[in-house]
């Protein structure tokens, strides 16, 4: 009887999620924006909500013809929530596009419904190689894991590190990289003696840095997403690490530029790999964290909100493409392919993957005016994502 109850509900939401897209037509554009503005990812919430709106201000909010409505919900970086927020978004918000997704498995968690109601899904934050994937729908604007990993273990053993220990979140984006960091640093000749993986909810990462310690590696190689950095930076240093002679090196996610100005001065030297920095010496970025920080009481703009920044562009421009004709699938076709000039460089959605290529930079905490920046020192251009390449 249970059974029979649930699969009923289960075949009217795939029904609901079906019609619903054909339902959607007066003369405005919904852009159901799912992110986590609580909890441990709050601050990407507030990023990419504050890119979002700024991209709005400065491109207005009617696109051939519509006027653009932005829904911005809280799933609080629950999976089973985000899915929720989606199916009603789709059913009863009728919304055109869903975007956000600021973990990876929120987004894996959406993909089913963006498939059966036919909806973009703009992926602006989740990183792991898979997502892509999971739906024919979904688009990316943020970055892979396995895309700016490979660049930091190419670059190590030509700078005296050859023993690493790694140190991941365990879920989707540190399994990418502590992966695609192994096999390259392996085959430039280098060695990971040890990899050791922290939970993503509340980690204590004091245990594990002392295994570290012991294990005394020419560096450590950490990725935790944005928002848990300054925590590991802080227990490095407490730790005694960096006097023990271990190098810190990592991706740009560990020195996010939301934290890395209150790190102190003991970050300074830290060298990662990543596809945005807030210094990043363009004239189109210097425009947009001068726009982003006023608009923001200050805030410095980082990776998450230049993700979310550059979605909603390819949001504007495939809506002035298909004129707001031809519903999800007309809107889809004209966001592949988009190649534009970002805040980080020029960037491509390639076609084929829906996947972002970009250029990659080395960078290093340095100071200027009196404040801790990642400044980018090498670039390696036009990066594909290579978890895509088997
Ligand atoms: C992810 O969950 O995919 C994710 C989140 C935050 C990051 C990178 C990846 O900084």
């Amino acid at each position: 009887m249970k059974k029979r109850t649930f699969l009923t509900a289960a075949a009217l939401s795939a029904a609901a999620l079906a019609a619903a897209p054909a339902m959607a037509q007066d003369n405005t554009f919904k852009i159901g924006l799912i992110l986590p503005m609580t909890g441990q990812q709050a601050t990407t919430g507030r990023q990419i909500e504050a890119a979002a709106r700024l991209y709005m201000a400065q491109n207005g909010d009617t696109v051939a013809g519509k006027k653009i409505q932005l829904i911005v919900k809280d799933d609080t970086s629950l999976p089973d929530t985000t899915r929720r927020l989606a199916q009603e978004l789709v059913v009863n918000d009728k919304v055109n596009v869903l975007a956000g997704f600021g973990i990876t498995p929120s987004a894996l968690a959406t993909a089913p419904i963006a498939t059966q109601s036919k909806t973009p899904m703009v992926v602006m934050a989740a990183a792991t190689s898979s997502i892509t994937q999971a739906s024919p729908y979904i688009v990316r604007t943020s970055f892979t894991l396995p895309q700016v990993s490979v660049a930091l273990a190419d670059w190590a053993p030509k700078n005296g590190i050859k023993t690493v220990v790694t140190l991941v979140s365990d879920y989707g984006p540190g399994i990418d990289a502590e992966k695609f960091f192994k096999d390259r640093l392996t085959f430039n000749g280098g060695q990971v003696t040890d990899a050791l993986r922290v939970p993503l909810r509340n980690p204590d990462f004091a245990p594990f840095l002392q295994k570290v310690r012991d294990n005394k590696p020419d560096a450590l190689f950490v990725f935790v997403p944005s928002g848990a950095g300054a925590a590991v930076m802080k227990q490095f240093l407490e730790r005694g690490l960096d006097k023990a002679g271990i190098r810190l090196i990592a991706t740009g996610d560990v020195t996010d530029d939301d934290q890395l100005n209150d790190m102190g001065d003991g970050a300074l030297g830290v060298v990662t790999s990543h596809h945005y920095s807030a210094a990043h010496p363009s004239a189109m970025n210097k425009k947009f964290v001068e726009a982003f920080s006023k608009a923001n009481k200050g805030l410095r703009p980082n990776f998450m909100a230049v993700g979310g920044y550059d979605g909603m562009r390819v949001i504007y421009e495939a809506l002035k493409t298909s004129k707001g004709q031809g519903g999800g699938d007309a809107l889809l076709a004209a966001m592949k392919g988009q190649l534009f000039e970002s805040p980080r460089g020029k960037i491509f959605i390639d076609a084929q993957t829906r996947d972002i290529v970009q250029d990659v930079y080395l960078r290093k905490v340095e100071k200027k005016d009196g404040q801790l920046y990642n400044v980018e020192f090498d670039v390696i251009k036009d990066v594909k994502d290579p978890g895509k390449a088997k």
